[in-house]
C-alpha cells in the first residue's frame, strides 16, 4: 500500500476550521441520513469533527475515525465546548478494527481521494465491509472530476481562498498549482499560504475517480449501489453533477 502523503497538510486541525468555516451545505443531507439508518454511526476520516459534531448534537451515537493526530485533538476540543461525548479513533481507513459494527458508515467530503492505489482502496473496503451490520449503508461523497481543473497550466496558481485567521488577525491567502498524472489517476496539487509576510506550501495530492470506476470498485469489492446522487439535495447523478454519492449496502 502506498504510504498516505496528506499529514503534513493536516497537522494542524485549526488552519482546517478556519478555512472550512463556511462549508456547511453537506450536514442537512448527513442528518437527513442518520434519521434514515439510524446509529451507531461511523465517520471515517472525520478531521475535526466538522460533520461529526452537529450529527452527535442531534443525539446520534457516533464515532470518528481519523489518521491524524492534529485533526484529532481540534475535534476533541470542538467536542468538548459544545459538552458533546464522542468517541474519537487514531487509526488508518485502510487497516482499522474495532469491536463494533455499525448502522451506517459515512466516508464524507472527498476524503477517499487520499487513498491513492488500488491495494489501499480494496483494503478500506474490506474494512468498511467488516464493520457494517448486515442492513446497514455505506456512504462515499467525492467530486466528480473536472476536465479543465485537471490540465490547467501547472506553472500558474490559482485562486482558493482568502481570510482573516481569527486568532493573529493576519489575512491569509490560499493559491493552489497543480499537474494531473493520467497514469496513476493522480491529480499532484500544491497549496501555496501566505499569512501576513510568511509563506509556505503543503502537498495536497487526490487520487481521481471517475464514476464508472467508483461504481465498479464498490460493486466488486462486495456493496450493491442503491443509489448515485449528484448532490446533496439527492438530485439524479447525471454528467453534469458537481458530486458523486453513493449509498451503499452489502451484498
Ligand atoms: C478533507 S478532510 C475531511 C474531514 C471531515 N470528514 C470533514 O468532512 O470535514 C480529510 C481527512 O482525511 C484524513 N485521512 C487521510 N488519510 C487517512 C487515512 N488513511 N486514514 C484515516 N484518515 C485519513 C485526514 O487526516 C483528514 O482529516
Amino acid at each position: 500500500m502506498k504510504q498516505i502523503d496528506s499529514e503534513p497538510l493536516y497537522r494542524d486541525g485549526r488552519y482546517y476550521d478556519n478555512q472550512h468555516r463556511n462549508f456547511k451545505s453537506d450536514i442537512p443531507f448527513y442528518l437527513d441520513q442518520a434519521r434514515k439508518y439510524s446509529d451507531p454511526i461511523l465517520e471515517l476520516a472525520c478531521g475535526t469533527g466538522r460533520l461529526t459534531i452537529p450529527i452527535a448534537k442531534e443525539g446520534y451515537n457516533i464515532t470518528g475515525l481519523d489518521i491524524s493526530e492534529g485533526m484529532l485533538d481540534k475535534a476533541k476540543e470542538n467536542a468538548r465546548k459544545k459538552k458533546l461525548l464522542i468517541k474519537w479513533i487514531r487509526d488508518d481507513v485502510r487497516t482499522f478494527k474495532i469491536n463494533k459494527k455499525f448502522k451506517l458508515i459515512i466516508f464524507p467530503f472527498n476524503s477517499i481521494a487520499h487513498l491513492h492505489d488500488l491495494e489501499s482502496i480494496d483494503s478500506c473496503f474490506a474494512a468498511v465491509k467488516k464493520h457494517l451490520k448486515d442492513d446497514g449503508r455505506f456512504i462515499i461523497d467525492m467530486f466528480n472530476p473536472n476536465f479543465k481543473r485537471l490540465i490547467r497550466n501547472p506553472k500558474k496558481r490559482f485562486p482558493v481562498d482568502k481570510y482573516t485567521d481569527p486568532d493573529s488577525k493576519a489575512t491569509v491567502v490560499i493559491t493552489e498549482s497543480n499537474t494531473y498524472d493520467a497514469a496513476e489517476q493522480i491529480n499532484y496539487i500544491t497549496w501555496h499560504y501566505k499569512i501576513g509576510k510568511k509563506e509556505f506550501s503543503y502537498e495536497l495530492n487526490m487520487r481521481i475517480f471517475f464514476p464508472q470506476e467508483l461504481d465498479s470498485l464498490l460493486i466488486h469489492n462486495g456493496f450493491i449501489i442503491e443509489n448515485k446522487f449528484g448532490g446533496f439535495d439527492c438530485s439524479k447523478f447525471n454528467s453534469k453533477s458537481e458530486k458523486q454519492i453513493l449509498i451503499c449496502k452489502l451484498k
